[in-house]
């Protein structure tokens, strides 16, 4: 067995622990060469946001990655700049009305070239659980839009339960989802919250441990 797939075979092994909710890794040379620069060094995790959990999110992802990943707003970050600063990026957006942040998307498109490589996870946040084929297949296409943007898939990919408060919602979201309730779901809007500090630590974790023990390897 060569060395690569040593490593491949090491990275499934220990990603298959505990993270309930990994999609998918995908072993390739961009793995390499995140690890070859060092994760941490230069890492940024974007974040799309329209309520704050996937905010709240990315926070606890940076938390298991370790404190040096800095955390940028998609609504407010320079995107020259960004690429200019950071090596490694983990993109993830919430899901509103089907679709993830247009400025997000906007980016990936625009920037495709720049970000060969580059990025090393994504993620989305939603209503959806994933317990159904259906539904995950529904995740799937969320998280189609950030890899068809970017023109690849990478290596780490999750979903994360997001959260309604119904008291914060502007007026036209709320009476959106008013109506899917009651003509999709059958029942009144109400407020939930199925955000998951533990799993979005893990997830990050998971990076951090996978990529510091391939450098050692
Ligand atoms: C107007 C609106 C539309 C939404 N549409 C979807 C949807 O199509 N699919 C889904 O899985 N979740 C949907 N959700 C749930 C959000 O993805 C969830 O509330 C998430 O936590 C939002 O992220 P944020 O708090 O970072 O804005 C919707 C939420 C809102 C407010």
């Amino acid at each position: 067995m060569t060395r690569h797939l040593d490593r491949r075979a090491f990275l499934k092994h220990s990603c298959q622990g505990g993270i309930g909710a990994l999609l998918a890794l995908n072993f390739g040379c961009s793995a390499r060469q995140a690890v070859d620069s060092g994760l941490n060094s230069r890492t940024a995790i974007i974040y799309a946001t329209r309520y704050g959990s996937t905010q709240d999110t990315a926070g606890w992802i940076q938390q298991g990655l370790g404190s040096n990943a800095a955390l940028l707003d998609i609504e407010t970050l320079d995107a020259s700049q960004t690429l200019a600063d950071y090596d490694h990026l983990v993109l993830g957006s919430g899901v509103w009305v089907g679709g993830v942040h247009r400025q997000l998307k906007a980016l990936l498109t625009k920037h495709s070239q720049a970000l060969k490589d580059r990025v090393i996870a994504t993620f989305v946040v939603c209503g959806t659980r994933g317990d159904t084929e259906a539904e995950r297949q529904g995740i799937a296409r969320y998280l189609d839009q950030i890899h068809q943007a970017l023109g690849y898939t990478p290596q780490f990919v999750a979903h994360f339960g997001g959260r309604i408060v119904v008291e914060k919602l502007t007026e036209k979201d709320r009476a959106a989802l008013t109506r899917f309730y009651k003509n999709f779901l059958n029942r009144p809007l109400a407020s939930w919250d199925r955000t998951d500090p533990s799993g979005a630590n893990r997830f990050g974790e998971s990076m951090q441990t996978v990529l510091e023990k391939l450098h050692r390897a």
